[in-house]
């Protein structure tokens, strides 16, 4: 996040004495990223964070290719996987590659008895349905529909939901996650025809310290193994820190949509990058407006990028028999388009409603099993006249 942040007490200066009531020294932790080039923050903990007692069991939850070589346009009814108690139990992938995970969860309980940290992953969550409060040891960020949770790898997090009715979609990415640079000045700050700024950025507050020894488990995913650690301390046991390394939230409903006299192409509804793939809001906005507009989509190929449509809400213009929370893949190679009709139908037409998330990968994607189960089988064949 190009965006300086601080939370609860820190020194004057950094790496310097920084005594807690009793005399003794807070714990310096330096987090960051990319090495000592990318983005960090320093904490101040009233515990050794390194504190490990014992390793316990791992378990294997990297992603397992039903299709491995996918040719086929895609239909995948989100809402029929199953909710599950446990929040990573209910993460269920369901399009993966070598940069990538996208999958959909429908957690009905809250985060209580351990915590977490991918270790692996940037982690990009999209709130479809649900409130609460994503915990950190960084502070505390509240959700709600149509909120984007950016939860960069190492962070140590719990999440509380309001009601056991949950659905999010979960973008894991092997790469750091950035809002796009071409919205950023050579300082960081976003630009003015960017569309959002930092004043939209939901930052961490509230944070908690915790002061507490005992036995605290940490579930670690790393090389898509979860692995679980017990701690003999609390890991939200953070006094302070300061820096650019931190979870933040972004509601879809703050992205100001770009609008053109004739079609404005993907790239305009651009909200995330990386180095592998891309995220885009599509949002309610005004269609284009020059007189003989046709506001639908052309055919298009993605030659060399598979198109993953996440359906929020509203109606979807260029689409038929489409319902909240499936996704549309389209995959590189074969170029798709409107449904027939739709782009007739679409002319005249003023203004969207649609809500969706679109994340284009540069890498072509591979089915899970969960996939297959969710999938309608025909969507390939529903251009036909
Ligand atoms: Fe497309």
């Amino acid at each position: 996040m190009p965006l300086y942040h601080k939370l609860g007490k820190i020194p004057h200066k950094r790496h310097t004495v920084f005594k807690k009531a009793d005399g003794s020294l807070h714990y310096e932790q330096l987090f960051g990223t990319i090495g000592f080039d990318g983005m960090s923050s320093l904490l101040y903990h009233l515990h050794r964070p390194t504190m490990v007692k014992q390793v316990g069991a791992t378990k294997d939850v990297s992603p397992k290719a039903a299709v491995p070589h996918n040719i086929k346009s895609r239909l995948l009814k989100g809402f029929q996987v199953q909710a599950e108690d446990d929040f990573l139990d209910s993460r269920k992938i369901v399009l993966f590659n070598s940069d990538v995970n996208v999958g959909l969860a429908a957690p009905r309980k809250s985060m209580t008895d351990y915590f977490y940290k991918n270790a692996d992953a940037d982690e990009l969550m999209f709130v479809h349905k649900g409130t609460g409060t994503l915990k950190t040891f960084l502070g505390e960020i509240d959700f709600e529909y149509g909120d984007y949770l950016l939860i960069p790898r190492g962070m140590i997090y719990q999440i509380e939901f309001d009601s056991e009715d949950n659905r999010l979609l979960v973008t894991e990415s092997y790469s750091p996650i950035y809002t796009p640079k071409r919205y950023r000045n050579w300082f960081g700050q976003h630009l003015e025809h960017s569309p959002f700024c930092e004043r939209d950025f939901k930052l961490p507050q509230n944070l908690k310290t915790h002061d507490e020894k005992g036995e605290f488990v940490l579930k670690v995913k790393k090389q898509g193994q979860l692995h679980e650690l017990v701690y003999a301390s609390h890991p939200f046991d953070v006094v302070g820190w300061d820096g650019y390394n931190y979870p933040y939230g972004f509601s879809i409903h703050d992205f100001e949509p770009i609008t053109g006299r004739v079609h404005q192409p993907p790239p305009v509804h651009q909200t995330f990058e990386t180095n592998a793939f891309v995220v885009c809001s599509f949002v309610p906005r005004i269609y284009d407006y020059h007189p003989k507009a046709i506001p639908a989509p052309y055919n298009h190929s993605n030659i060399d990028s598979d198109e993953v449509l996440y359906y929020v809400d509203g109606d979807f213009m260029s689409r038929r028999n489409i319902d909240q929370g499936y996704i549309s893949l389209h995959p590189a190679g074969i170029p798709h388009g409107p449904h027939p009709g739709t782009y007739e139908a679409s002319i005249g037409k003023t203004k969207t409603e649609e809500l969706a998330v679109m994340i284009d990968t540069f890498k072509p994607l591979q089915l899970t099993q969960t996939a297959l189960d969710i999938d309608d089988g025909k969507y390939y064949q529903s251009w036909l006249e």
